[in-house]
């Protein structure tokens, strides 16, 4: 199996969507579930234009053949005041777990921020799902803090915690 890596182009929005409905039904450690997100195809078309554009902003696909069955998304801000600051989201196909396509989509995200100038990058994450905080880690990430209750499920709440990592603080992410 070899997977390929690039950013995702308006084309991609419908797999998109089919690919985000199929990883948030297979996991309750997303925002949204089997529904996927609100988006028509045309308005996530638009969005990903836009991404494709953006200095600070960007949706990497990780792609078995024309499968998509990975996805990472840098998030930036136009406001003066937060533009030195990305969040980041990543997902993998739970057949494609184990793989390292979460750490290759980690090292793009990191890439991309640091090449547009990010000072830091952070992320929420459910703090029981210990796969992805062992990830993020690896990038040398760490928890500034638990938001409690951030996620109800089922009438359930969970807990995240919030991590960072400070790019001026290190010259290479440490992935001891
Ligand atoms: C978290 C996720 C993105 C990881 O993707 P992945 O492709 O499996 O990641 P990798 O194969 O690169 O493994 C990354 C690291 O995870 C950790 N890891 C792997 N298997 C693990 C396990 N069974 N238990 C704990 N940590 C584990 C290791 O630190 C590993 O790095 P290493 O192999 O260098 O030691 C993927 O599991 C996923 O999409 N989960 C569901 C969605 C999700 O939780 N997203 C994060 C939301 S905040």
């Amino acid at each position: 199996m070899r997977i390929t890596y690039r950013s995702a182009e308006a084309a991609d929005a419908a797999q998109l969507l089919e690919y985000l409905k199929a990883v948030g039904g297979e996991t309750d450690n997303l925002t949204f579930g089997a529904a996927g997100i609100p988006f028509t195809p045309e308005q996530e078309a638009a969005l990903l234009e836009r991404l494709a554009k953006s200095p600070h902003s960007r949706f990497f696909l990780a792609l078995d053949g024309e499968k998509i069955v990975g996805n990472a998304c840098v998030n930036g801000s136009d406001n003066p005041r937060f533009r030195h600051r990305r969040s980041l989201a990543v997902t993998v196909l739970r057949a494609y777990w184990g793989r390292g396509i979460g750490s290759r989509l980690m090292e793009q995200m990191i890439a991309f921020s640091r090449e547009g100038g990010a000072e830091l990058l952070s992320l929420e994450v459910r703090a029981d799902n210990e796969r992805a905080k062992a990830l993020y880690r690896k990038y040398g990430f760490s928890s500034y803090g638990t938001f409690p209750k951030y996620f109800k499920l089922d009438g359930r709440c969970y807990d995240v915690d919030c991590m960072t990592l400070d790019l001026t603080a290190q010259a290479q992410p440490d992935r001891s």
